[in-house]
């Protein structure tokens, strides 16, 4: 059997989507191999699980950088190409990447923005979309270009928004959505 092109996947925080994504490689039939978690805070939840599952978890702080981004996705980029990674997945990635590093990677990089898009790039999306009287949210996985958000849609899943929702009912509601989503955009890039 030929080996399954390798992936890396970028956290920030807690990792639900990454679990979400290495659980679904489980399967003999997905389409590539998680091989190493990034983060660029050693404090993630997440890099601990990853570890725990016998998966690469390289965390490199972005502070020492200061206002060095670039320098920043330098020491990333090297750990990526040491790692042979033919595709990076964003996964509650929480920091704004350069024109270096999405340059680095054009057409190999995707990410996870939980809105609609194009509505609601950015922050507080579950919020935003309630306010706006919104009937329903969602998540979307597209590729990652320059501007923030605003690469093309890959797939998208759609959730309706109640009456009364908080913004944390709609995360949770749409989260759900989220963690079947990523798998099955990682499927679709394949299936091509
Ligand atoms: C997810 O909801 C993801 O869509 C969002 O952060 C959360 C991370 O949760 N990403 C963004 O807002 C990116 N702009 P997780 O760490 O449990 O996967």
């Amino acid at each position: 059997m030929t080996p399954k092109p390798k992936a890396a996947i970028f956290i920030s925080g807690r990792g639900s989507n990454m679990m979400a994504l290495i659980e679904a490689s489980r399967d003999a039939d997905f389409p590539v191999e998680f091989t190493l978690v990034v983060s660029n805070d050693p404090g993630a939840a997440g890099l601990a699980w990853a570890a725990s599952q016998g998966i690469a978890a390289l965390a490199v702080d972005h502070k020492p950088f200061g206002k060095d981004r670039e320098a920043h996705e330098r020491e990333i980029d090297a750990a990526l190409k040491a790692a042979g990674i033919e595709l990076i997945c964003l996964a509650g990635y929480m920091r704004i990447l350069t024109p270096y590093l999405v340059g680095q990677w054009a057409g190999k990089m995707i990410n996870i923005h939980p809105s609609l898009l194009p509505k609601y790039k950015g922050l507080h999306t579950h919020e935003r979309a309630i306010e706006a009287g919104d009937s329903f949210g969602g998540c979307t996985v597209h590729w990652v270009s320059e501007g923030v958000d605003d690469g093309d849609i890959i797939l998208q899943a759609q959730v309706p928004i109640l009456k009364g929702d908080t913004p944390d009912d709609l995360a949770a509601r749409v989260l759900i959505e989220e963690h079947k989503l990523y798998p099955a955009a990682v499927r679709h890039l394949y299936a091509r």
